[in-house]
């Protein structure tokens, strides 16, 4: 019954929600990203680093056919989401030439492929640390603070903000890393990302953000480079990656929980990407795909970034059907529907 009302009443938010937007006000007044490659907008573009998505085939079904940094063949799932809230363009990636005068007022993007609540993950990449990232957007503000004047906090307190991190703590670092993996057990080494993560969320909310959602990690041991390379030669999600995958979750559930207690003023909605993705993994065809273990581009068991180009053999002709993109990201098609499952879990943020 409860579960029935739940159902009704998020079918109701939902409604309103689409009632609103398509009076053509955005319901928020823009929204802030941080992270990594999952959410990364064109930020790595800029950096001198190896972990960049800015040539084809990536992008080659986003608007104009255009490789503009995401590590997708078209939108991101944050993509969708800013859609959803009624926005007609992207809050820019803040280290492009984009991200200047009024198209800051929407928000910014501040992510990193190859980043993590671990600044030592980002570091092995020159990526963006965390901390960095942070100190970028102490920046925007006061940009935001000449462009908007009088408007600026409503602004920051009333805007949404996303991170996505801690993939790449594990499988671009823990898992590879002996001066990482030796010097910490899983268990302390999730503990050291959880604390990251609550010391990033108690400064953010320092700086006056109030509306905080945050992805849990998916199932690590499904995506295809973690089969390939964690597998041992077999063909199925790696259940060893998919558990540290859920203790880690279940402690930021526990860290958000905190948070909330000690931040009266905080709204607070944990996204869980590893239920609708474990979903689109074990049961690729209720949702309209048939492919879920080999990714589009490349032979679908290795490669990303750089080792997905445009001469990489193999790279299939149509992304539609196939969950993942490039082997450690989801295509547009499965960031779909996974950004219709966070608008769900996120009317919290926005009621
Ligand atoms: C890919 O396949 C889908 C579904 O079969 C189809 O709707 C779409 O037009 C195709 N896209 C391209 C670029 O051929």
């Amino acid at each position: 019954m409860m579960a029935l009302w739940g159902g009704r009443l998020a079918v109701a938010a939902v409604l309103l929600l689409v009632v609103v937007v398509s009076e053509g006000q955005p319901l928020v007044p823009g929204v802030f990203i941080f992270g990594d490659s999952v959410v990364d907008a064109g930020n790595n573009n800029n950096l001198y680093t190896l972990v960049k998505a800015n040539f084809p085939p990536y992008g080659r079904d986003f608007s104009q056919h255009f490789p503009t940094g995401r590590f997708c063949n078209g939108k991101l799932a944050t993509d969708f989401t800013v859609e959803n809230l009624g926005f007609t363009s992207y809050p820019p990636a803040y280290l492009s030439q984009q991200a200047t005068g009024n198209n800051l007022l929407i928000g910014a993007n501040f992510a990193s492929a190859s980043s993590g609540y671990s600044d030592g993950t980002a570091n092995l990449y020159r990526a963006i640390s965390l901390t960095q990232q942070l100190q970028y957007f102490k920046e925007y503000q006061s940009k935001l603070r000449s462009l908007a004047r009088g408007k600026a906090s409503s602004i920051v307190s009333g805007s949404i903000y996303v991170i996505s991190a801690g993939s790449s703590d594990y499988v671009q670092n823990y898992y590879i890393n002996p001066l990482v993996n030796r010097a910490y057990t899983l268990d302390q080494f999730s503990d050291s990302l959880v604390q990251s993560f609550t010391t990033f969320v108690q400064n953010l909310y320092g700086l006056g953000a109030r509306r905080i959602g945050v992805t849990s990690l998916p199932p690590l041991g499904c995506l295809p480079a973690a089969i390939t390379l964690f597998g041992g030669g077999g063909n199925e999600c790696v259940a060893r990656l998919n558990k540290d995958a859920t203790t880690f979750n279940k402690k930021l559930g526990a860290a958000a929980d905190g948070l909330k207690k000690s931040h009266p003023e905080l709204r607070m909605v944990i996204f869980d990407i590893y239920g609708p993705l474990l979903d689109l993994v074990n049961n690729p065809g209720n949702n309209g795909f048939f492919e879920a273990r080999k990714a589009c581009c490349g032979t679908g068991t290795i490669e990303t970034s750089l080792l997905c180009n445009g001469r990489s053999p193999g790279t299939c002709a149509n992304a539609t059907g196939y969950v993942f993109w490039d082997s450690f990201h989801p295509t547009e098609a499965a960031n779909k529907v996974l950004a219709d499952a966070l608008l769900l879990q996120g009317i919290d943020l926005i009621s």
